[in-house]
């Protein structure tokens, strides 16, 4: 299956991801590339560690909508990609990309759907917004995506428990590491029944 991993940011779940297929725990699947909209990411670092193509793509060097789609689709196409993965993508994909490739794009998003989710709730907001309700758990939604932010179909979900003394910090890296054991199983059992 070849994949292509969109990220904003450092890349830490694409890393865990990338470390399974290294390791053979998921089998059949290739990161064949890297879309990122911010040219100073880590996520670029992991590229060249990894030997991936990867591709700086943003609105800012690529304002005119049809052309930012275009680009895309044509990266998408040359490297056959039959999944996108998205990792801490900032953006939305544009709209000819999401139904080109409906029902085959996931995201990994750190509460349970659908709360803590949609416009502004991304990073250390969601935590910060999971500990003033008071909540007493939160967790990992893996999604499809669509054309609106966090509001695709669920595919599976991990309770995490809240303590009571958590800062957003320390619940956003405990959320973290279920996150990273969780997404590459999805993209497994995926692939699985395909
Ligand atoms: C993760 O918390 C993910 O759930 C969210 O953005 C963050 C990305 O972190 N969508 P990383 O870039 O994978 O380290």
């Amino acid at each position: 299956m070849n994949i292509a991993a969109f990220a904003s940011g450092r890349g830490s779940n694409l890393k865990a991801i990338l470390e399974k297929i290294e390791s053979g725990d998921l089998k059949n699947a290739k990161i064949s590339v890297i879309i990122c909209n911010n040219s100073k990411a880590k996520v670029f670092e992991l590229a060249s560690r990894f030997n991936i193509d990867s591709f700086h793509i943003s609105g800012k060097t690529l304002p005119d909508k049809k052309q930012y789609e275009n680009k895309i689709m044509d990266i998408l196409e040359n490297y056959r990609i039959e999944m996108i993965v998205l990792a801490g993508y900032m953006k939305l994909l544009p709209p000819g990309i999401i139904k080109n490739f409906k029902g085959d794009i996931i995201n990994v998003h750190p509460a349970l759907l659908p709360r803590f989710g949609g416009k502004g709730m991304y990073g250390i907001n969601v935590h910060k917004a999971v500990i003033e309700s008071g909540e007493k758990e939160t967790g990992v939604t893996i999604h499809y995506v669509n054309e609106r932010y966090d509001e695709g179909k669920i595919i599976k979900q991990i309770k995490v428990p809240v303590k009571g003394n958590d800062t957003p910090e320390e619940l956003a890296a405990r959320v973290l590491i279920t996150e990273h054991n969780l997404y590459w199983r999805v993209i497994n059992s995926i692939i699985n029944e395909k």
